[in-house]
């Protein structure tokens, strides 16, 4: 069916309502468009999506596995399921992974997330937090990955998506992974150009203007 503006759309039936999307959207997007709310962590509006929370996670009507809504594409007649039961508890434990192992206490979306879906944040208590030495080596920002999420949307930010400057990569494995400089140098000795994108994009308090840790620390 094409719209006024001539873009094909398609229909898809969304939680048993019939929701229309242009051709092209994701599962999210056209959810979004028809006002159902789907959480997201690493989905960011404006960056590539890379689909590393799956915290979107619904279900597709046919499909073996749960698929994330932030990429898989809305095709004409799918059926997809946004709250069932299955759902909501893999999104259940993928928040409670994150507490297990996270320090959120500055992440208000994923608390309010974990309040909704019924999180028993202590479940997974006990075993090995990511811990990291806060990184105070700039006059503009501060970075303390024991709160990082591991979203990359940093690394995005600072990539192609935006910035092509390229001071941020990966570093480290299993609980110790991390977002790092290339070979580990302190931040001004970086590409970085304190642009302060990757601030604005952090979903939790893991990067932080300078301004705000120095109020904050003589509090
Ligand atoms: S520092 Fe923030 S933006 Fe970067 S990966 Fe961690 S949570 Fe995501
Ligand atoms: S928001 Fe879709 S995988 Fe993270």
């Amino acid at each position: 069916m094409p719209t006024e503006s001539n873009t094909p759309t398609i229909a898809i039936t969304l939680n048993g309502q019939t929701v229309h999307a242009p051709a092209g959207s994701t599962i999210l997007d056209a959810a979004r468009r028809a006002g159902v709310d789907i959480p997201t962590i690493c989905y960011h509006p404006n960056l590539t999506a890379n689909a590393v929370c799956r915290l979107c996670t619904v279900e597709v009507v046919g499909s073996r596995t749960l698929q994330p809504a932030c990429v898989v594409p809305a095709r004409q007649d799918m059926i997809v399921n946004t709250e069932t039961e299955r759902v909501n508890a893999a999104r259940r434990v993928i928040l409670e992974l994150l507490a297990s192992t996270v320090d959120l206490h500055e992440a208000p979306e994923i608390q309010d997330y974990m309040v909704r879906f019924g999180v028993d944040a202590a479940r997974f208590a006990g075993g090995e937090q990511r811990e990291f030495p806060v990184m105070d080596d700039n006059p503009f920002y501060v970075r303390d990955y024991s709160q990082c999420v591991m979203c990359w949307r940093c690394i995005q930010v600072c990539a192609e998506d935006v910035q092509f400057t390229f001071a941020l990569t990966w570093g480290g494995r299993g609980i110790d992974s991390h977002v790092a400089t290339f070979f580990a140098e302190d931040m001004p000795d970086t590409s970085c150009v304190f642009c302060g994108n990757c601030v604005g994009v952090c979903p939790t308090g893991a990067l932080k203007g300078k301004v705000e840790f120095d109020l904050e620390q003589e509090r």
